[in-house]
């Protein structure tokens, strides 16, 4: 989700120094086998190092999927490319293909046939090919004498250079990742499909069961879960969608566990979580709480008010602003929540703690006092500056109104290439024909008074957050021009530009022109704010170098300090495992949570006048008949459970593992009191919120009969298939 992106725009990636918990810490999977298998194993894992992790044979990382280039996870579960992922994860996708007559969202969609199965142009899935340590490559070139500017294009330099090695002359795609705060790098190769389409999902009412009153929380009862299948092209290479494609066959798929999960057995969680910061530092918390967070909610909650009125007066509107609503509202809860929970746990006072013991440290020792002397004051001069100047919040709100808000700005900006054709006045007709591709999927979600609510809202809040020398300078245009009247100048925004109605842009593109183009008033106000953000960072530039040091070298400095703790690097969108078991929790006093729910909690919650609690009559035919077969417990069946994984934004979709590598349940949230966990895990409180695979199979079998799909499956079974309702059952059940 979008989450991702706003996060490490603005905290500096650091990392975590891993307790005693097995729980806590997404490791890397080329480390596993020095750093965690002893402990795996002791915990009960039966694999062996090279079934977890091998460049030469086939190995569970091979059924490990990132999709679209890392806001989800996924995995294989047949030879024939199907892979499971959260319904929120195909939700966009969903929704892209859904309409009036059409409402995937609501009535779910499900192919019969491989023919009924829907390509999602853009779409990709990446498998990990390889992972290696690249540090010395990297670092061995840079010298400490240099400015922090130097640094960075150096790196970067450096970075592509090895990039372009490790992937010339194949098909592959890699990425250098810095881990560690810059102390260490990793090279990621991948192979990238963008054949995935669309091959089932439930109704809302069941994938999003629960909705965002839910959302976030424990207990659940949601199916979140949604089916892709990846094509590649005949020869097994990745390829853009043809009818020619084939399914895609993997190194390695998940076998699927029909035996059950309880309490305290091992599970693993393998994925892509997107960003952690956990070693932020109490000015950091500090900082978050008072000025981030509340940045973040504020513009949230407005663009959630506006969407809500809207969507609610139309269906068509409901179904286009679906995915944009829900994205808003999950980031919009998560900080709400995060803001609790570090006030609650007392972050900020565990995090002075450990700087307090890092300075006695370093105050110890000469040699430490000259490389690490400045480290805590430097980082507690960055957030004075920060709060003082906002430079931070300004780009915040820049960014957000961008990404959430006045989406004719990105549209516009899309136009860029068509804008080099005219320059250059070579393959216009090509750019012309891509940007109408553009501008299809674009107007299909588009409300035009949505739209201009939503710009003019974020304007009014940008013009008061933001100090006017960091403003763009279209706000002072505003102030001058339109007497500070927002609305006015948002009319003659969208009555003037060709990017506000699909006829304008069509009619333009019949005869496209630079001039035209060029003093659009969408174009010119997107350039606007792009010139104040690029001037925010030749302003912040000192700081921002200063805290990256600040940070690499308390990473560094803890690392000596604590010799014999494992650490592990903040997550960055790179494949993890994290390791814990299935527990239960104790929110608050005497609250007490148990790790796993059923069906019958669905009907408990059912409620017909709040669209997040409608039960669909056919799951409850299911319930009520116990129409379970081989994926229930007796009279029950099992729905979600916890596990005390290390997960984040990206872990979502991610494949829940048992110590026999089979899958048992698909990751798609965190729990309320551990929602502040991408900034301190607390063991506590910090749970995985998994959907049950016998839920999953449930639904994919008895609700959708789509029973081709669990055939290519692999279902791993301790008991015999019975009819349900029988005594034979019940007696199974009950040995
Ligand atoms: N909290 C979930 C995550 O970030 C997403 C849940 C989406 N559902 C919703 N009702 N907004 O992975």
């Amino acid at each position: 989700m979008k989450l991702k992106s706003l996060v490490c725009l603005f905290f500096p990636l650091l990392m975590f120094v891993s307790s005693a918990n097995a729980d806590e810490g997404m490791w890397l999977p080329l480390l596993l086998n020095k750093m965690n298998y002893a402990e795996m194993q002791k915990m009960g894992l039966k694999l062996t190092p090279e079934q977890l992790y091998s460049i030469n044979n086939s190995s569970l990382k091979d059924a490990i999927v990132m999709l679209d280039g890392g806001s989800c996870s996924a995995e294989v579960v047949s030879p024939e490319g199907l892979l499971f992922t959260n319904h929120h994860c195909g939700y966009d996708n969903i929704q892209e293909h859904s309409s009036v007559e059409h409402d995937y969202l609501t009535d779910g969609f499900w192919a019969m046939s491989r023919e009924e199965e829907l390509s999602n142009p853009g779409k990709t899935a990446s498998f990990l090919i390889r992972i290696e340590d690249v540090t010395a490559k990297v670092l061995d070139e840079i010298s400490n004498e240099i400015s922090e500017k130097e640094r960075t294009e150096k790196i970067h330099e450096i970075i592509s250079k090895i990039e372009k090695e490790a992937t010339e002359e194949t098909h592959y795609n890699a990425r250098v990742s810095t881990m560690f705060g810059g102390n260490e790098y990793y090279l990621y190769v991948y192979e990238t499909f963008r054949d995935v389409r669309l091959v089932g999902a439930p109704p809302s009412s069941i994938g999003d069961y629960g909705g965002d009153t839910d959302n976030w929380m424990w207990p659940r009862h949601t199916g979140d879960f949604t089916i892709f299948r990846i094509y590649c092209a005949p020869d097994g290479k990745p390829a853009d969608y043809s009818e020619k494609n084939i399914p895609y066959k993997p190194k390695h798929f998940l076998p699927i566990s029909l035996k059950g999960v309880k309490k305290d057995d091992f599970a693993m969680v393998w994925g892509n979580p997107g960003n952690t910061d956990r070693y932020l530092s109490s000015f950091g918390v500090e900082y978050a709480l008072n000025y981030f967070n509340p940045a973040i909610i504020k513009i949230c909650n407005k663009l959630l008010e506006i969407m809500k009125e809207d969507m609610d007066a139309d269906k068509k509107v409901r179904i286009q602003y679906a995915s944009k609503y829900a994205g808003i509202a999950n980031v919009w809860k998560l900080y709400l929540g995060q803001s609790k929970s570090l006030k609650k746990l007392d972050v900020y006072n565990s995090k002075a703690i450990l700087e307090n013991n890092f300075t006695n440290w370093v105050n110890a020792d000469e040699a430490r006092k000259k490389e690490y002397g400045s480290v805590i004051d430097d980082i507690s001069e960055y957030y004075k500056i920060s709060s003082d100047k906002k430079y931070n919040i300004a780009t915040l709100c820049f960014r957000l109104i961008y990404i959430f808000g006045a989406e004719i700005l990105d549209f516009a900006n899309q136009s860029n290439d068509l804008i080099s054709a005219l320059k250059s006045g070579e393959n216009i007709n090509e750019a012309v024909e891509k940007y109408k591709e553009i501008a299809n999927k674009y107007f299909k979600d588009y409300n035009l008074p949505t739209e201009k609510k939503k710009f003019t809202e974020l304007l009014k809040i940008y013009s008061e957050g933001v100090p006017s020398d960091l403003q763009a300078d279209i706000i002072s245009e505003i102030k001058t021009k339109y007497k500070g009247n927002f609305e006015k100048y948002i009319e003659y925004l969208y009555s003037k530009s060709i990017f506000s109605t699909p006829e304008k842009l069509n009619s333009f593109l019949d005869k496209p022109n630079l001039k035209t183009i060029e003093k659009d008033p969408a174009l010119k106000a997107a350039t606007s704010f792009f010139n104040s953000v690029a001037n925010i960072e030749n302003l912040s530039e000192k700081e921002n170098g200063k805290i990256r040091r600040a940070s690499r070298l308390f990473i560094k400095g803890l690392r000596e300090m604590m010799p014999n703790k494992k650490f592990y690097p903040n997550a960055n969108s790179t494949m993890r495992c994290s390791y814990g078991t299935i527990v239960d929790y104790y929110p608050a006093d005497a609250v007490y949570y148990d790790w796993h729910t059923y069906m019958k909690g669905i009907i408990e919650k059912e409620d017909p006048e709040n669209e997040d609690f409608i039960v669909p009559e056919k799951l409850k035919e299911i319930y009520l008949k116990k129409d379970f077969g081989r994926y229930g417990e007796g009279d029950k069946m099992p729905l979600c459970f916890l596990t005390n994984n290390d997960i984040t934004g990206g872990s979502s979709g991610s494949s829940v593992i048992n110590a026999n590598g089979e899958l048992i349940g698909i990751a798609f949230d965190s729990n309320w009191e551990g929602v502040g966990g991408d900034i301190i895990f607390d063991p506590d409180m910090q749970r995985c919120v998994n959907v049950d695979i016998r839920y999953v199979l449930l639904i994919i079998d008895k609700y959708a009969g789509a029973t081709h799909l669990i055939d290519e499956m692999t279902l791993i079974n301790n008991k015999p298939v019975v009819k349900p309702d029988t005594e034979e059952q019940k007696e199974i059940i009950t040995q």
